[in-house]
């Protein structure tokens, strides 16, 4: 969305919005990164609300009984490089633009209540542990998450112009910021976050809870210039690596003449250019694996994915009737609409991202891909 729309929806929301009942529980108005739940807590759906955009389209209480591909559990984790979860579409051959508020959790690891990522969706990636955020970067077969094929993606975070999210009632956890003890054993909740999903690359960046950078490294304000600069990093086609990293600077702030200056995106795009070139923090410690040995529980790709990934008709034949009944896409692909257009941000529909489906590499090359 708009910057400027943006401030001004946050500032009104600064003074009307009533964050939670008084003995703390979000209410059903609370913005959706302001919803906290301890880990198990979470309520059935923590945005019932059937408002100009929603309902929400899955649910939050995940269990044995939703870890199937169906799932529409809205709960996910990023933990570690083996063991995370992308937002991804719930009908194949969706696009981002149109499903941003629906996505449901695709995941590495059973356990969650979610989908799992099929087998080979996942083809490089860069782990990047940095002192206020975690950032993973990489490549994925887009179809076998439920993505058109060339679908150029989008932007998915915790605010949207409506405060509901993107996908509305998403939450986040991680084991990687425990609070009371030193081991991976506890979930904390991740209020700030960020995803780029779109030609077979995607991004999720999670801001430590307990840093007071969170609001910078987790912008969700340059929407419109992508990967490139928003997760500024080195991944490599085949490759699985872990990495200790500097903090980023954050999206729009470079040097130029000993002078730091902050670029802020154009409230409507298409953005044509940007002053800088994003630089990748420094990192090291890095430690490379094989796929085989990370991802052990993926099942094989299914025939609807495998056609939808070839270019088949899986569109026919995938959808089983859950899956196209009211919970699914197009109840709320017009309320999605509706709402870009009367926040009056066009280019914020799906937070489209300008990007070339031939997008293949990282860095410059790919930050000037995004660029329309
Ligand atoms: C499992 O999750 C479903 C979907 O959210 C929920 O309806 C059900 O009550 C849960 N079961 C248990 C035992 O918590
Ligand atoms: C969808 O339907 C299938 C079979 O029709 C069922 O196994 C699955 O649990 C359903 N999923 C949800 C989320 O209701
Ligand atoms: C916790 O850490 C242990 C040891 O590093 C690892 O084997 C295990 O998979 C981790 N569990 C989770 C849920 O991350
Ligand atoms: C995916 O959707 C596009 C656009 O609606 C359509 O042209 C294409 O045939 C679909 N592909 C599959 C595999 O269903
Ligand atoms: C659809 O969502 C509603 C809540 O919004 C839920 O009660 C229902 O079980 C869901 N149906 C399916 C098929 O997932
Ligand atoms: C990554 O590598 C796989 C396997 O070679 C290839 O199919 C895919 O197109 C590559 N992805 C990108 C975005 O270049």
């Amino acid at each position: 969305m708009s910057p400027v729309a943006l401030s001004a929806l946050l500032a009104l929301a600064a003074v009307s919005r009533v964050r939670a009942q008084t003995d703390g529980t979000p209410t059903a108005t609370t913005p959706l990164v302001d919803k906290t739940y301890a880990w198990g807590q979470q309520p059935y759906q923590v945005d019932p609300l059937d408002l100009t955009r929603g309902p929400q389209q899955g649910y939050n209480i995940c269990n044995s009984t939703t870890q199937n591909q169906e799932s529409m559990c809205q709960t996910m984790v990023v933990n570690h490089i083996d063991d995370f979860c992308l937002w991804a579409p719930p009908i194949p051959n969706s696009t981002i633009g149109d499903t941003e508020g629906e996505e449901v959790a695709w995941c590495t690891k059973p356990g969650y209540g979610t989908r799992l990522m099929p087998a080979g969706a996942l083809q490089g990636m860069q782990y990047l542990i940095a002192p206020d955020y975690i950032m993973l970067t990489g490549f994925v077969d887009q179809s076998l998450i439920d993505m058109a094929p060339d679908d150029f993606g989008g932007e998915l975070d915790p605010h949207g112009a409506d405060l509901r999210g993107n996908p509305i009632g998403g939450l986040l956890y991680s084991n990687a910021y425990p609070t009371t003890n030193t081991d991976n054993s506890s979930y904390t909740q991740v209020n700030e976050w960020t995803e780029y999903i779109g030609s077979n690359t995607f991004c999720i960046k999670i801001c430590n809870p307990q840093s007071t950078n969170q609001l910078a490294m987790c912008n969700n304000r340059y929407d419109l210039i992508g990967i490139s600069f928003n997760c500024p990093s080195t991944p490599t086609n085949g490759t699985f690596e872990v990495c200790d990293s500097d903090d980023m600077d954050p999206v729009g702030v470079y040097t130029s003449d000993g002078q730091t200056i902050t670029w802020s995106q154009p409230n409507v795009g298409p953005v044509t250019s940007v002053p800088y070139t994003p630089t990748p923090p420094a990192s090291s410690n890095c430690r490379t694996y094989a796929s085989t040995d990370l991802f052990t529980a993926l099942p094989t790709p299914t025939g609807a994915s495998a056609s939808a990934s070839s270019g088949g008709a899986s569109a026919t034949s995938a959808p089983s009737g859950n899956r196209s009944s009211s919970n699914g896409s197009s109840a709320s692909r017009s309320g999605s609409a509706g709402s870009a257009s009367a926040t009056g941000a066009g280019a914020n529909g799906a937070g489209a991202l300008k990007v070339s489906a031939a997008a293949s590499i990282f860095g410059t090359l790919f930050a000037v891909l995004f660029l329309a």
